[in-house]
């Protein structure tokens, strides 16, 4: 085991193999992007991550069976889950837990997209809002240079690890506890701002820290699936503009951003109406990001399977207390039902009408503007029609 750790030109093959891999995917690198994954090792940064094995999270280390396995499967393009609800795979006992991810290693083809987006300058001053493992921010270190890199996360221990590690491959960039919303150096203000935990909006807070010309790449999400990565450079005014990155991205929420989790009220069986769409059609990443542009900001959605194993969704809206359940039958059309004053499945099944009028359009040629008090999603048809959203 601790061989294959001390043997150079394996763990070197294994970084050009994963370089490689990010480069036939979707993301061309630039020559330096390419130098940071080729100089930055992935496996300081996960000692222990989880596998999953059905619903269960496993941890994994080097000693669990054949450490060649494991070492692909650090310098996979996947993300490395390394915390599950709150219980980091450092601590986790043996037969592992099930629960919900809340930090993990993005995967790297998803980091070199938003890192290309970036665009990194040797000496930019950068914040992160996500430190997670610590590995992107060794990346960003290697691009801008350590002393110019600030990595913030919620969660101390994580901090704690990813301080360590960022120090053992060679890198001393300041490392935070605290909530990358709105916890800054005094006085810190900076040319580069990555997220790699998602937001509904973009706290003011990240547009008072940019610099005028400065760019951020952050990742928007509600609750329904697909979320979107934005990158905005900053104007002289003060406003952010920019546009969705073509990449779908699924992160974890910022958790300042998480308002106190809504409790989904049951809708009970009662007088129901036919649906035109299954509530499935929010699995497709293409749609479900122009679906959330036409929902209330604090929109919560389950979903799951009923007893007769048929999918069921239902959406709240915390601010007017309506929730409508989309309920799969055997046979025909999905079945609606309703408490409270609106039916919130109307508004899903009118934006996928307009969705297809328009031919399905990409995200990436979707708009975005912040400001500290508006934030606004455009698209512009060909026909020039302007269509509008406010998020
Ligand atoms: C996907 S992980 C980040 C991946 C990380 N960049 C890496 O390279 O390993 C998301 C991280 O965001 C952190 N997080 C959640 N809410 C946060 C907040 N308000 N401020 C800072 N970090 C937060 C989580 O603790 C988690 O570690």
């Amino acid at each position: 085991m601790t061989n294959l750790l001390d043997d150079e030109q394996r763990l070197l093959a294994a970084r050009v193999a994963l370089t490689q891999r990010i480069d036939r995917g979707n993301v061309v690198l630039s020559s330096r992007l390419a130098g940071a994954f080729l100089n930055v090792p992935r496996h300081p940064f996960v000692p222990v991550f989880y596998r999953r094995d059905g619903e269960r999270f496993i941890p994994w280390r080097i000693t669990d069976g054949d450490p060649d396995t494991w070492l692909d499967a650090v310098y996979t393009d996947g993300s490395l889950i390394t915390e599950v609800d709150g219980v980091h795979a450092e601590d986790a006992v043996p037969a592992g837990l099930t629960g919900v991810p809340t930090s993990s290693s993005t995967a790297p083809s998803l980091m070199a997209d938003m890192l290309d987006a970036l665009d990194v300058n040797e000496g930019d001053e950068v914040y992160e809002a996500g430190t997670g493992t610590g590995y992107n921010a060794g990346a960003l270190c290697f691009l801008a240079g350590d002393k110019h890199v600030t990595t913030v996360d919620h969660t101390e221990s994580l901090t704690d690890k990813a301080r360590l590690r960022l120090n053992a491959v060679g890198f001393d960039p300041l490392v935070i506890h605290g909530d990358g919303a709105r916890d800054f150096p005094t006085d810190g203000m900076y040319d580069r701002l990555i997220a790699t935990a998602s937001v509904r909006r973009i706290p003011p807070e990240w547009l008072r820290r940019l610099r005028s010309g400065g760019i951020m790449v952050v990742p928007i999400k509600g609750t329904l699936a697909g979320g979107m990565v934005a990158r905005l450079t900053k104007l002289p005014d003060g406003a952010a503009v920019g546009h969705i990155l073509h990449t779908p991205a699924a992160f974890m929420p910022l958790k300042s951003d998480t308002k106190t989790s809504a409790h989904v009220p049951a809708v009970p069986d009662g007088p129901c109406g036919n649906a035109e769409l299954s509530a499935r059609i929010l699995d497709d990443w293409t749609f479900s990001f122009f679906a959330q542009l036409h929902m209330p900001p604090d929109l919560v959605r389950t979903y799951g399977k009923n007893s007769d194993g048929l999918h069921v969704t239902t959406l709240y809206d915390p601010a007017d207390g309506s929730a409508t359940r989309i309920d799969d039958m055997p046979e025909g059309p999905p079945m609606v039902t309703s408490i409270g004053p609106r039916d919130l499945w109307q508004p899903v099944e009118a934006a996928h009408q307009l969705w297809q009028q328009l031919n399905r359009p990409r995200r990436e040629w979707f708009t975005i503007e912040a400001t500290t008090t508006e934030q606004i999603v455009r698209y512009t048809a060909p026909d020039g029609h302007v269509y509008r959203w406010t998020l």
